[in-house]
């Protein structure tokens, strides 16, 4: 048999079928999960001695030969690799290779159905703040486009129909938004992963007296599972993470997309810095946004991942199944899909230029018209009355293919008695944006505000204190 013989191997008279053994073993991918499964093992051996399994040598012993295995993995990572059946067995193996029997006593008590459980939580719980650092980089990038962008104007779209004008800073900042609260999701994650599996054993527990709320301690983990059973095939925490990163791909989907459309020859509202669009290989004009057509299209990647692996659990009697091990690529994939979209993202955010020129011409005319039926309001008619009065005046205006700018005082009047000379000045864009007056609105001072507070929160989670929720301004 090879030097990598299975750990269960003394229940069985041969030696297993090696293209079954191979296609079922997860150490090509699982090795990813290398320092983790170090880092519990080294626990275990001192929660071990603590229980009086094993002597205190014993455990230092096993301690060292693991902290050089661990360093020995780090400097040369072509060293993780092997016949092995997984990462357990991997390091196993080692131990057993360098120290013999008390290589051999480190599995004491233990399970690889919560070890795997345990190194994929303290995976999650090293790797999401790196994946939270890539969102808050995302925003900056957002908050400081919507700062630069100062008082310019641009329609903002319902229906993708100009529907009324606002802050350019606006738009950025409601991209900032949603992914204020894709890093809140993740940190939700982080804390669903933050349990302790170890003490569960196979399914049932174990019976050597571990102080798992020690180990607990040991290892960072702020609680430990509820019950052996579920722990061994819980991997809700994995579901979580999934559905944070798809939903974080969702959003820079549709931001890609927003920028695919309005950096477009029809708008032209923002321009794409050329390294980091692409040419045609023909057509020699073109200047192609792929980077996002490519985020908008690792969408379904990431999603997909969250459907494979929701229809894994579905399934799967109580108890650890093989069924599980099917979590991993998942993880890793949609970890890596989002990080490098993020990545690229926050590099065409922070390379974009907004042309105001074209975005304040693009935000007044007929999409003033919601600004024109709350004059007539202010002016005492109901607002079901004014919204018929401007309507019909806008299809007018249709018709003839004019703006409410192009209408004399005569017309206006027609239109209503209630016109005065004050509506030239107050049907503008510039008007328009200003009157508005709750805090989430498009007026200046409520996105000074927004700005603001972003500006805080992003140096805050930069600095990793805790940044809340969004609160009331
Ligand atoms: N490679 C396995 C996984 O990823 C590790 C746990 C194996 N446990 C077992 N009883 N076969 O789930």
């Amino acid at each position: 048999m090879s030097e990598a013989t299975p750990l269960w191997s003394g229940r069985f008279e041969s030696a297993p079928d090696a293209a079954a053994f191979e296609w079922g073993s997860s150490f090509g991918f699982d090795r990813r999960l290398f320092e983790d499964d170090v880092t519990g093992s080294r626990a275990w051996a001192r929660a071990l001695a603590l229980a009086g399994v094993l002597s205190t040598s014993e455990a230092a012993t096993l301690d060292t030969a693991l902290a050089d295995l661990l360093a020995r993995g780090r400097a040369e990572p072509s060293f993780v690799n092997g016949p092995d059946e997984d990462v357990h067995s991997f390091v196993e193996r080692h131990l057993v290779e360098l120290l013999g029997d008390t290589g051999r006593r480190l599995h004491t008590g233990r399970s690889r159905n919560e070890q795997v459980s345990l190194d994929l939580r303290l995976y999650l719980k090293r790797r999401i703040p790196l994946v939270q650092e890539r969102v808050r980089q995302v925003v900056h990038a957002l908050l400081t486009a919507g700062s630069a962008a100062h008082d310019a104007l641009m329609p903002a779209f319902t229906h993708f129909r100009p529907a009324q004008p606002v802050l350019v800073a606006h738009f950025f900042l409601a991209h900032a938004s949603a992914l204020r609260r894709d890093f809140d999701r993740l940190a939700l994650a982080s804390r669903e992963a933050d349990a302790l599996p170890l003490g569960s054993g196979a399914v049932a527990g174990t019976s050597y007296p571990i102080d798992v709320v020690q180990l607990a301690r040991d290892l960072g983990f702020s609680r430990v599972v509820e019950n052996s059973i579920d722990a061994s095939s819980d991997r809700d925490f994995a579901a979580t993470f999934l559905y944070a990163c798809s939903l974080t791909m969702v959003h820079i989907s549709r931001l890609s997309e927003d920028l695919i459309v309005l950096c477009g020859d029809e708008h032209r509202f923002f321009e794409l810095s050329d390294s980091l669009s692409t040419g045609s290989s023909m057509m020699p004009q073109k200047k192609n946004p792929d980077p996002l057509e490519l985020v908008r299209g690792k969408t379904g990647r990431a999603i997909g991942h969250l459907m494979a692996l929701l229809t894994t659990l579905k399934g799967i009697p109580s108890g650890y199944n093989k069924d599980l091990q099917e979590d991993k690529q998942a993880v890793f994939d949609a970890e890596d899909t989002l990080a490098g979209c993020l990545g690229v993202v926050q590099a065409v955010v922070s390379g974009l230029t907004v042309n105001r020129e074209r975005t304040s011409r693009a935000a007044s005319g007929l999409l003033l018209a919601t600004d024109v039926a709350d004059y007539l309001v202010g002016r005492g008619v109901p607002f079901r009355r004014a919204h018929e009065i401007v309507g019909a005046l806008v299809r007018r205006l249709v018709a003839e293919g004019r703006d409410f700018d192009s209408l004399s005082m005569a017309e206006w009047r027609a239109a209503s008695e209630l016109f005065g000379e004050d509506v030239v000045t107050r049907v503008t864009a510039r008007a328009s944006v200003a009157a508005k007056c709750t805090p989430q609105s498009t007026a200046p001072h409520a996105v000074e505000r927004t700005l603001a507070d972003f500006k805080t929160w992003v140096d805050r989670a930069g600095l990793g204190l805790p940044v809340g929720v969004a609160t009331a301004k």
